[in-house]
């Protein structure tokens, strides 16, 4: 059987991906950001496990306003980093795994969430930046990320976008589904973006920290009450960018103790701002 042994949270802000490309993590502004993920890359390299489910959001790269799925799951056996603008990021390519993406896909759908299913797609800095903070700098030519990845890509983007209780539930399906593949692999879920940031607008550079700490605090311990923070909160008090935090809500339901099961462990916590216009949040939840 396979199992979801472990959940991590990360912000993804592109211009963290551009220092790394660069050689610039050990500049003053980046060093204290870069520090809060070195627990996370020994972990990583202790619990690497054989696939990640990365929720993550498209930002108008694979996806335009021509076409806006809600909840579009990667079945594909590999995924190119994307062109953003500046060129694709210097990053190996993402190694799909289309056998079990393909029964998550069978087992979520049949237990009634409506999923897109995508078989050709360029992944942005929403996926590849997470990677980077977690598995360190990586050499296109010469390296491989040490897992299979399958995208889960939730519109968060353009409205109407999904809600935290609609996320929180949909990870819970996605749990069933991965316990219900056959073959034992080991699978840990990812949930990306957030802090609290606002790019446009008057309130641009919005950051609310009170806020986010609350907010970790509570999906730790109440990850349900957490659920039903409504859409107009993340705005008012997280920035028009900070929905991006609903996609946290995936990986939390997906936690043994959402089923029944012990609480996790909290084995990092970390919060920093600024990152460019973002407060960068990040955990590592496991289940015992
Ligand atoms: C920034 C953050 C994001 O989440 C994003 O998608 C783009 C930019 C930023 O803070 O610059
Ligand atoms: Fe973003």
């Amino acid at each position: 059987m396979a199992k979801i042994t472990a959940s991590v949270y990360t912000s993804h802000v592109p211009a963290i991906g551009a220092a790394m490309d660069l050689g610039k993590t050990q500049e003053p502004y980046w060093q204290p950001l870069f520090a809060g993920y070195d627990y996370s890359k020994q972990w990583m390299k202790d619990n690497t496990p054989d696939v990640v489910f990365l929720v993550y959001n498209d930002h108008a790269t694979a996806f335009s306003l021509e076409m806006i799925p809600t909840f579009a799951i990667g079945t594909a056996a590999q995924y190119q980093p994307a062109d953003e603008g500046w060129g694709a990021r210097p990053v190996p390519v993402v190694q799909g795994h289309p056998e079990l993406a393909s029964h998550i896909a069978q087992s979520v759908i049949q237990q009634d969430f409506d999923l897109t299913i995508v078989n050709k797609m360029d992944v942005d800095h929403g996926l590849t930046v997470p990677l980077s903070l977690m598995c360190g700098e990586k050499n296109p030519k010469t390296d491989k990320w040490p897992f299979k990845v399958i995208p889960f890509a939730v519109n968060v983007v353009q409205y109407p976008v999904p809600s935290g209780r609609r996320c929180f539930q949909l990870g819970q399906a996605i749990r069933k589904a991965v316990e219900s593949f056959d073959e034992n692999l080991n699978v840990q879920i990812w949930g990306t973006g957030g802090m609290t940031h606002q790019l446009q607008g008057p309130r641009a550079g919005l950051i609310n920290k009170d806020w986010d700490n609350a907010w970790l605090d509570k999906l730790i311990d109440d990850p349900a009450a957490t659920a039903q923070v409504p859409h107009i909160e993340y705005v008012r008090e997280a920035g028009s960018e900070g929905i991006e935090l609903v996609m946290w809500l995936i990986a939390r339901g997906a936690m043994a103790d959402v089923h029944g099961g012990p609480k996790p462990k909290v084995k990092h916590r970390f919060y920093h701002v600024p990152a460019s216009n973002t407060a960068v949040g990040h955990m590592i939840l496991e289940n015992s």
